[in-house]
């Protein structure tokens, strides 16, 4: 247990204890100060389900800085990044956000969806074909690595091969999305990243236009509602969002979703049963373990929540890792229950800016527990210590290894 006696900040989430298990501090956050204002990271910090859900279907999306701005602070280095991120749709406000999302949807269908649903399983099995005889895997880097990766290779409309390139890209510029405090000494490797990937998507789209595969990258290209088309800025900057939107949370569902399954046996038991659970049981694993831990946004306006009074323009950050956990929202919250009724938990988030690509991480996730459960025997943790990636915001495992009877 974290000592309650520490100033509440969200920052304590950089001590390795309270990042193993950050729920006593949310509980004590939701308790005792649930708007509070954080000295240490100059933002307002929302941990009531009421309350976050408030700010995200009424505060700003628009959060990021644009190029002017980081000029005007003397960090010129960092402005191909914020050129990229000012025209993605996490970050548009209505009615910028509306015309991009409708142009996605265009592109990204049901029907393309249920093509991939066909392949996510034949990806998983392989993966776990490869480990089946041999009795122990590392979760993370045999499956929930590789999984995410190679399907959104498919998503887009890129050769597969390229996966581990993409997934070297999502992960430097998730660094920058999840982190409260980037590290000044990864930016030059950042930079060198989002440089890369807008060439390799820029030269994607010229080829697509000869060569058109089926994939996002021509869909969005192509995507057109009464005449308005993205610019291919915005198709780059949108395949980006969903490239990185679509990687490091899909593999965390899969590594914590599992993990949770392996920390409480009967419940793990009770879905090797009762296979049919499956679809209630990504849900509740959302809810326990929430990849995306939290989420930020502006204040349009003065404004109050819960009585506190916030000034146009301050910054919120919005946990739904503690909105999940909220008592009285959830009955016995810290209880897994994959039967879970009512469960409208907000791992996605809500409103305008729900999860765009929910339906699909769902199917990713229901795969993998699907492979892992029916395949691998015994199934246990490795008994050594776990090692929670130091992003803050996307919640993770380093490593898990696990070993099973052959
Ligand atoms: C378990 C996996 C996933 C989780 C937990 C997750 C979580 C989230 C959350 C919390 C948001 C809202 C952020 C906010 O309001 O500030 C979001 C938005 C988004 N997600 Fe996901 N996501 C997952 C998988 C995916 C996948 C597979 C894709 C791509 C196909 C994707 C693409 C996006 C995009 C493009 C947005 C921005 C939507 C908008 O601004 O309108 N996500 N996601």
């Amino acid at each position: 247990m974290n000592a309650p006696t520490k100033t509440p900040s969200l920052f304590h989430l950089l001590d390795p204890e309270v990042l193993a298990d950050p729920y006593p501090l949310y509980a004590r956050l939701r308790a005792e100060t649930p708007v509070l204002w954080d000295p240490y990271l100059h933002a307002w910090v929302v941990t009531r389900y009421a309350d976050v859900v408030e700010v995200l279907t009424t505060f700003s999306a628009n959060r990021t800085p644009t190029p002017d701005k980081l000029v005007e602070l003397g960090m010129e280095n960092l402005t191909p990044l914020a050129r990229i991120m000012v025209a993605q749709m996490l970050f548009l406000d209505r009615p910028a956000h509306g015309r991009v999302r409708r142009l996605a949807a265009v592109a990204f269908t049901p029907r393309r969806i249920e093509e991939l649903a066909a392949h996510i399983q034949g990806i998983t099995d392989s993966l776990v074909d490869a480990v089946a005889g041999r009795g122990h895997m590392d979760v993370m880097a045999e499956l929930a690595n590789p999984l995410p990766a190679i399907v959104t290779a498919e998503m887009l409309g890129v050769p597969t091969s390229d996966h581990e390139m993409l997934k070297k890209w999502s992960t430097d510029f998730a660094e920058m999305l999840g982190n409260f405090q980037h590290n000044p000494g990864r930016t030059a490797q950042v930079l060198r990243s989002v440089d890369e990937m807008t060439c390799y998507f820029r030269d994607a789209i010229r080829a697509q236009a000869a060569h058109p595969t089926d994939g996002l990258v021509n869909a969005l290209t192509n995507a057109e509602i009464d005449g308005d088309r993205l610019t291919e800025d915005e198709v780059v900057a949108n395949v980006i969002v969903t490239m990185v939107g679509g990687q490091e949370t899909t593999t965390n569902l899969i590594g914590n979703g599992l993990l949770t399954l392996l920390r409480h046996p009967a419940a793990l038991q009770q879905l090797r049963a009762d296979p049919t659970l499956m679809p209630s049981a990504v849900e509740e694993l959302l809810r326990f373990e929430s990849p995306s831990q939290h989420t930020a946004r502006l204040a349009p306006r003065d404004t109050s929540i819960a009585g506190r009074p916030i000034e146009k323009g301050q910054a919120v950050i919005a946990v739904m890792g503690a909105a999940n956990r909220d008592p009285d929202r959830f009955p016995d919250p810290n209880r897994v229950d994959l039967c879970r009724s009512d469960n409208r938990h907000l791992a996605f988030g809500w409103a305008a800016h729900f999860c765009f690509g929910a339906p699909l991480a769902r199917m990713e996730a229901a795969a993998a527990f699907a492979a892992v459960l029916s395949r691998l025997p015994d199934l246990s943790l490795v008994p050594e210590p776990l090692v929670w990636r130091p992003n803050l915001g996307l919640r993770g495992l380093q490593a898990m290894r696990v070993r099973w009877s052959v």
